[in-house]
């Protein structure tokens, strides 16, 4: 067998963080911006190549199936799955998503990984499958994730997403156009996730009231979407910042980005994923769009790319 298959990356529109305490969040995918996992048997030592994310190839063996690779783990946890015991082919990953910047290029290449190994053997993988593979690999990984960036990038739709309850999908009713300014920063969610794990420890009612803010507003933003009422999402996702700030996971670098998108005429702008560094998302219209795009590279962003949803 052999071909190509591939899962996009992701951004949180609002709710990070509090969502990885069981309040609601939403993501859309981002298509345009992809990993793929070219597969093809060729009944030798399955390998995997994956160049693009800095990895030299890696060569099955039973032992290095425990590896604290999170690419090894999810091959060997896919292959336990679809009950492949002496793996043969291989697999090259290319990805254009930026690494630790908030855009969930973990899940997706773990995620295009999984739908390569089941295509060297002929089979596809249900999404509900993948999603659970993909999951436990960032769990053995990340530490504490929510779930979200997994759900998002493997059924490639927007979602309301809280964890433990059933897949909620968005179909938002009017165009939205959004612009990711890159800080050039890299950030390990891990680390500001036990940020704000200290943070709750340390000051638990403050804390808490801003994790509860952050639900409300995601609850709120869902309501807008629905109505397509971009200036009160916008509102939303800027007020969404102000509480990532207040919970310690913005930066200088991204609260100037978030300034200069605003300035420009943005409906709203916060930072997307875990923060610290990473990407902001904005929310734009056509009118402003350019000038935003402009105002953002002059502050600073390394690269900006679009992302649109509906209409
Ligand atoms: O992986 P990132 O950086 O896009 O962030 C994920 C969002 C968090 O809420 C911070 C963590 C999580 O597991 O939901």
């Amino acid at each position: 067998m052999k071909g190509s298959v591939s899962a996009p990356g992701k951004a949180i529109l609002l709710g990070e963080h509090a969502v990885v305490y069981g309040k609601p969040a939403i993501a859309i995918p981002l298509p345009q911006l992809r990993a793929v996992a070219d597969f093809h048997q060729n009944e030798r030592t399955f390998t995997i190549c994956a160049a693009d994310i800095n990895r030299p190839p890696w060569h099955w063996s039973a032992s290095a199936a425990n590896s604290a690779d999170p690419l090894a783990s999810m091959a060997a946890l896919t292959l336990r799955h679809l009950g492949i015991c002496a793996p043969t082919g291989e697999i090259t990953i290319r990805s254009a998503i930026p690494i630790a910047s908030g855009l969930g290029s973990g899940a997706a290449v773990s995620a295009a990984l999984g739908r390569g190994i089941a295509g060297l053997y002929g089979k596809t993988l249900a999404n509900a499958e993948l999603n659970a593979l993909v999951y436990a690999v960032e769990k053995l990984h990340h530490g504490t994730p929510s779930g979200i960036d997994n759900t998002t990038v493997v059924f490639e739709q927007p979602v309301y997403f809280q964890r433990g309850q059933p897949l909620k999908t968005l179909k938002p009713t009017h165009r939205l156009d959004f612009l990711l300014a890159d800080s050039g920063v890299p950030a390990l969610t891990r680390v500001s996730v036990t940020a704000v794990r200290q943070l709750l420890r340390k000051e638990p009612v403050r804390t808490n009231s801003l994790l509860e803010q952050i639900a409300a507003a995601v609850a709120a933003a869902q309501a807008c979407l629905a109505a397509g009422k971009l200036l009160q999402l916008g509102e939303l996702m800027t007020e969404n910042h102000g509480r990532l700030q207040h919970l310690g996971v913005s930066s200088p670098r991204l609260d100037a980005l978030v300034a200069a998108g605003l300035q420009a005429g943005a409906l709203g702008a916060k930072l997307s994923g875990g923060g610290l560094g990473g990407n902001i998302i904005a929310l734009v219209e056509p009118a402003t769009r350019s000038a935003v795009e402009r105002a953002l590279l002059a502050a600073g962003a390394i690269r900006v790319l679009s992302a649109s949803l509906g209409g």
